[in-house]
């Protein structure tokens, strides 16, 4: 038996204990952990964004102290001779369960994540220093430059004024390792050297706080005079180049959307033509090529005979009809395999016929087609590991983009790994390789 005194000491000596561990081993920053980041958001709109960071401790070794991670130490050096730089979006940025515990998160195969910063969760930058991985913020045109989209000085949308402190202060604070630049350019702003030079002054800017801090840039495939005329000067103050490798798909209403896809084969050859070749050799492996996790789906617009015809779920003809196109992640498309209803929009269909996978010979992608009570024909068209693999393969770049990470959560994880395998250093190779 043991007797209450002895469990009241015992209580004691754990009480001491704890607060011993509470005021001498465990030493806790001063610091408050709610800070105003003024950069990042999705809508270029940064005047009622709420970007005040989640009120939460902050350190996983001491999950109870309100401290900033200073264990986490400065930027990460480059990991793999080939990134893999995923994108996350989705609201993910606040998730620290996301990137602790989801499965779909493998953080070896992983270089750098770039996501937004509203309501930022700083632990998550302290748990991917800890597997060696980067995190950057997503910026947009109006959160790098003041009054960007309103100040139209000499009819100039680059005469926006760069604050360069407000930029590296918001790295410091959240110690993250970089921006990546979402200005999609293109074809959009600017002339001369002007978007040269403002990656000039960000790129000096973060080498002269550290040479790990990374400045990467999204780009649409295909580019417009401005841009040709300054690529090697772009190319030289830019860490990684990344390729927007979809949204080339063409959802008009009338067209055959079983010609046309979201990540096309033909990349291939835009990556050749319009990166490779332009850019000095030594600039390719700052190339990334960023696929997508995600698809477009539509209703399809049929013929009387078409309609009354079971057949037509093996056929690839599908003429998008006037209803709203819609963008789906692959682990809904592909679980959408094993439903017996389709949603579109709101309204719940049930499927008589599914089509299983079926192949796009002419972009060598996937698509597959849903065939309802009534004969209407729904249509979808994404990318497997297998449509993806055979894009980058050979490409001799410097490595391969997602857009966007939580895309494929909750998918079998096999299904998982094969996502990931398709970007494999080995599939990418070390020099491009034209296929027939
Ligand atoms: C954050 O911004 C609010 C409103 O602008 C301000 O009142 C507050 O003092 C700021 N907090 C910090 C830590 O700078
Ligand atoms: C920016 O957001 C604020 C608050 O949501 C809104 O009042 C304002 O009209 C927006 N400005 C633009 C240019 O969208
Ligand atoms: C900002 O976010 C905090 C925490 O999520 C919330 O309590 C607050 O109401 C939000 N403020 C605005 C203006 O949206
Ligand atoms: C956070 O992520 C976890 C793991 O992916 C998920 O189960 C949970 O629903 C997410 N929470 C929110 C609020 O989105
Ligand atoms: C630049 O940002 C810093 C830090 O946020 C701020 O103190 C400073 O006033 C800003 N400079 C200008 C010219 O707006
Ligand atoms: C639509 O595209 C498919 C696949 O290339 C082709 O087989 C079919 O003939 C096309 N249909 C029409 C009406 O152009
Ligand atoms: C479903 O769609 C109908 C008609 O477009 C709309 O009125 C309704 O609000 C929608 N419901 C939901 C839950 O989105």
């Amino acid at each position: 038996m043991i007797n209450n005194s002895t469990v009241i000491g015992i209580i004691r000596i754990v009480l001491i204990l704890i607060l011993l561990l509470n005021f001498k081993f465990i030493k806790c920053d001063d610091t408050t952990n709610t800070i105003n980041t003024t950069i990042g958001n999705n809508n270029n709109n940064n005047s009622g964004s709420n970007n005040t960071i989640t009120n939460e401790p902050l350190c996983p070794e001491k999950p109870w102290c309100p401290c900033i991670c200073q264990e986490c130490g400065p930027p990460i050096g480059r990991k793999n001779s080939k990134q893999t730089f995923v994108y996350i979006s989705g609201g993910k940025q606040s998730n620290y369960t996301y990137f602790e515990k989801d499965p779909s998160v493998k953080w070896e195969e992983i270089d750098t994540m770039a996501l937004y910063s509203n309501k930022f969760d700083k632990r998550i930058t302290c748990l991917a220093h800890s597997k060696n991985v980067k995190i950057v913020f997503i910026v947009e045109e109006s959160n790098i430059f003041d009054n960007f989209k309103y100040l139209k000085v000499n009819g100039n949308y680059w005469d926006g004024y760069i604050n360069t402190t407000r930029l590296g202060n918001t790295l410091l604070e959240n110690n993250v390792d970089g921006y990546n630049l979402d200005f999609e350019y293109g074809s959009r702003y600017g002339k001369d050297q002007e978007f040269s030079n403002t990656l000039k002054t960000l790129y000096t800017k973060l080498k002269s706080m550290g040479q790990g801090y990374q400045l990467s840039s999204a780009f649409g495939s295909y580019y417009g005079e401005s841009l040709k005329n300054q690529i090697k000067t772009v190319a030289n103050y830019l860490d990684f180049i990344v390729i927007m490798g979809y949204d080339l798909i063409n959802t008009n209403a009338g067209t055959n959307i079983t010609n046309s896809a979201n990540s096309p084969i033909d990349l291939r050859t835009i990556v050749k033509k319009w990166w490779l070749d332009p850019l000095n050799p030594s600039d390719s492996n700052k190339i990334i090529l960023a696929i997508p996790w995600y698809g477009y789906y539509v209703k399809c617009e049929l013929t009387d005979q078409q309609k009354s015809n079971p057949a037509t779920i093996f056929q690839s003809d599908c003429i998008v009809d006037n209803s709203k196109v819609l963008q789906k992640p692959v682990k809904e498309l592909i679980r959408l395999l094993n439903n017996d209803y389709i949603l579109l929009g709101n309204t719940s269909n049930t499927i008589k016929y599914s089509s299983g996978i079926l192949w796009s010979s002419n972009t060598q992608t996937v698509f597959s087609r849903y065939r309802d009570e009534k004969g209407d024909i729904y249509q979808a068209n994404f990318d497997t590991p297998y449509s993806i693999y055979l894009k980058i393969r050979s490409l001799g770049i410097g490595g391969v983009g997602v857009w966007s990470l939580e895309k494929i959560v909750d998918l079998p994880q096999p299904i998982i790994d094969s996502y990931y395998f398709a970007f494999s250093k080995n599939n990418i190779g070390d020099k491009y390789i034209e296929y027939k």
